[in-house]
């Protein structure tokens, strides 16, 4: 098969990364996928189900830091462009171990850079797609909104590491020439989300009538975006996106924490029978995270404006559906909680 791109996806076993692999084997039978992950804790082949027989289709277990690994993809399959998404996401597990962060989000991103720029001489379409997160803007207070020019204030280690490769990604556009796009996108939530993040976090441990720890009061808000209005995002930067831009992604879709946890124990209550409001009383305040950023808002209009991207999803539906989706898939739970999420869970929460 004479494939018309042939497409590296770095960290496609996560939940971002596997939605968009999902969604790109699937509507382009002439793009070769081939999906590098080294299967962290986070990364799951189950994940990949759907698609992993399909002919468009290859996985490399494979840590972008070990560059003669790297460079062995991209010789074995042309690679042609790179949509990189593997990193390390949780700022909870980068406040307790940020070498990992700087190892993975910022070493690693580098040493894909270098394969990319010596790898891509000829004449042929090339991109370095970088996913990125809006955190990399800081933190907002009442008022505001991130655009792509706020001025760069990470304020945890993950969101430094995440900046720290933002930068580098420019670094090598304006020095190097190395065609390179990037997204800086709010929260995602949606099925197939790792459930140390908070929302899959709260679905399990109400299901299970366990306490629902809130971090400080409850007051901090995130904008939320359903996963798959991400990967669109994505697909259509990808396409149509200037390169040597940027581009923010949102969901214009702001909550505190605590009206969203009180949501979804309605929503929860309702589909398990139990009496509305139940579980609220699950809802225990803990010592809050250290350097909690208060509120993130993304201002998307120049992705509007240029691209025509908006955000489909209504909250409340998606939020049903990716509840519903955690009820159907316990099997997918109970396999990623065994194990490693177990020591994580009592060395964050158990005295908290
Ligand atoms: P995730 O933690 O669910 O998945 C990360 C994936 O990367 C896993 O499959 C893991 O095995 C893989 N990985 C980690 N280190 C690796 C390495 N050294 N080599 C190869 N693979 C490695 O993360 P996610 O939530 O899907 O986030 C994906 C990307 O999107 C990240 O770059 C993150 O910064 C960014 N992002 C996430 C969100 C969000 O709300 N989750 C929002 C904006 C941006
Ligand atoms: P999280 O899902 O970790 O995403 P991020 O830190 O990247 O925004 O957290 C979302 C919000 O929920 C954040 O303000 C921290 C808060 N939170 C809790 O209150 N309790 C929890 O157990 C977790 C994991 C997060």
């Amino acid at each position: 098969m004479n494939y018309t791109k042939k497409i590296l996806i770095t960290g496609g076993a996560g939940f971002i990364g596997s939605c968009l692999v999902r969604h790109l084997v699937a509507k382009y039978p002439n793009y070769l996928i081939v999906n590098a992950d080294k299967l962290t804790y986070a990364g799951n082949l189950a994940n990949l189900e759907s698609i992993k027989d399909a002919s468009n289709y290859r996985f490399v277990k494979a840590d972008i830091c070990d560059a003669a690994a790297m460079q062995q993809i991209f010789t074995e399959y042309s690679i042609d462009h790179v949509i990189h998404t593997a990193a390390e996401s949780h700022v909870d597990r980068s406040i307790s171990n940020p070498m990992e962060f700087v190892q993975t989000n910022v070493v690693g991103t580098v040493k894909l850079l270098n394969i990319c720029k010596s790898a891509w001489q000829d004449d042929a379409a090339h991109l370095f797609y970088h996913i990125s997160t809006d955190e990399v803007y800081g933190s907002l207070g009442e008022t505001g909104k991130f655009t792509e020019t706020t001025p760069y204030d990470p304020r945890s280690p993950y969101s430094s590491s995440k900046a720290s490769s933002d930068h580098f990604v420019r670094a090598y556009h304006e020095t190097y020439g190395l065609p390179t796009v990037i997204s800086n996108c709010s929260n995602n939530y949606g099925p197939f989300h790792f459930p140390e993040k908070l929302i899959p976090l709260c679905i399990n441990n109400i299901l299970h009538e366990k306490p629902l720890p809130v971090y400080g009061k409850g007051d901090n808000i995130r904008d939320w975006l359903f996963v798959q209005d991400h990967v669109e995002a994505i697909d259509l930067i990808f396409h149509q996106g200037k390169t040597g831009s940027t581009y923010n992604i949102g969901g214009d879709n702001e909550w505190k924490n605590i009206d969203l946890v009180r949501a979804l124990c309605k929503i929860m209550d309702r589909k398990l029978g139990r009496a509305i409001g139940s579980s609220e009383k699950l809802i225990t305040f803990v010592k809050d995270r250290a350097g909690h950023d208060q509120r993130y808002a993304i201002d998307f209009t120049k992705l509007n404006s240029e691209l025509g991207w908006k955000p489909k999803a209504q909250f409340e539906e998606g939020l049903e559906e990716t509840v519903q989706w955690y009820l159907d898939h316990q099997n997918w739970v109970e396999q990623v909680i065994s194990g490693e999420y177990k020591k994580y869970y009592e060395a964050q929460y158990t005295t908290r």
